[in-house]
């Protein structure tokens, strides 16, 4: 192997940085030549690639975000697309791609490797919903995020005897609603794995007020069946139903821009570390993830064909906690 490259695609992650440096220094470390795309695959089909040397990549650790930007890219989702990228690789004589990025980006690596070429795709995104690792890059700072925030709230939410819903990212996944809900002590958790009806939530949150709560917090995924801003319509129609004066907070890309995490930078870093390793003794095809707290790989073929469970017991435990 003597060139490589390597793009950040999809929603940007804390600790994305992180793993850019990893791949670049463990990869100039191996003696070969290390190449950054910028914009993920938009910028692989122009050709906006260029080299990268060991100080390309000072002091980026601890900023969130990624140095070589992100971007979702519909051009790639087409062959013609990917045909475009592999014919400029190929020109340049780049041997294999890291791909940093959740489930869109690695069902576009997993296109890539069915073409030929070799990619080794790191999870990362702040949804945690990636097959293939327990963690990925950027949850655990996003969750830290939201968790201060719920934390704020809930102090107004108490002075005021109010309720707040409270909606987190996690697109079609409730991770990190269901996190953020047991450790910020929520009352409801909403997910989008367990269908919710407004009238038995309120009817939850009333018995919360009866039981002389001060406060209560709904955490709520964005996407569950009824989001934020749909479970407010129907409480403010029925505010008698609820028992407490109610608000409303969309935490949004808040979540997606606080500093990485040590536990964030440590795993891109031993991620970024891995995916270099893998290319050295010539394993491609497949997704750098950690399982059981080790390094683990998985087929990309099996990490796009798969969806992540959810632990919904911890929802169970919760109910009990919010008594
Ligand atoms: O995948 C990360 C994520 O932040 C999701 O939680 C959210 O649904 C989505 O990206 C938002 O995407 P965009 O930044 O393109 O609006």
């Amino acid at each position: 192997m003597k060139k490589i490259a390597v793009l950040t695609s999809g929603g940007d992650a804390p600790g994305m940085n992180a793993a850019i440096r990893a791949v670049v220094r463990t990869g100039l470390e191996r003696g070969w030549e290390v190449f950054g795309v910028k914009l993920g695959f938009a910028g692989l089909i122009e050709g906006n690639i260029n080299p990268m040397y060991d100080r390309s990549v000072s002091e980026i650790m601890q900023r969130a975000g990624t140095i070589l930007g992100s971007a979702r890219c519909q051009e790639f989702m087409e062959i013609e697309g990917r045909a475009k990228a592999l014919q400029y690789l190929e020109e340049n004589g780049i041997e294999a791609l890291v791909v940093i990025g959740g489930n869109g980006s690695q069902t576009g690596s997993y296109a890539l490797t069915q073409m030929g070429f070799p990619v080794v795709g790191i999870a990362s995104t702040i949804d945690n919903d990636l097959y293939g690792s327990e963690m990925t890059i950027g949850v655990d700072s996003a969750l830290n995020v939201a968790l201060e925030a719920i934390d704020r709230l809930k102090v107004t939410a108490s002075s005021h005897k109010r309720a707040f819903l409270i909606e987190v990212m996690g697109r079609h996944c409730g991770y990190i609603a269901l996190m953020t809900g047991i450790a910020g002590g929520a009352e409801a958790i909403v997910l989008p794995e367990v269908e919710t009806n407004p009238e038995e939530l309120a009817a939850e949150i009333l018995k919360a007020r009866e039981k002389g709560k001060a406060h209560a917090i709904i955490v709520v995924a964005e996407g569950a069946r009824y989001n934020a801003e749909e479970l407010s319509h129907y409480f403010k129609l029925n505010r008698d139903k609820l028992g407490f004066d109610l608000r409303v907070s969309i935490l949004g890309h808040i979540q997606r821009g606080g500093t990485p995490t040590l536990f964030d930078r440590m795993l891109a870093t031993r991620f970024g570390a891995a995916a270099t390793e893998c290319l050295d003794r010539g394993e491609d095809g497949v997704l750098v993830g950690l399982g059981r707290g080790e390094i683990i790989t998985t087929p990309l073929a099996e990490v796009v064909s798969n969806q992540k469970k959810l632990d919904l017991s911890l929802l169970h435990m919760n109910r009990a906690l919010a008594r």
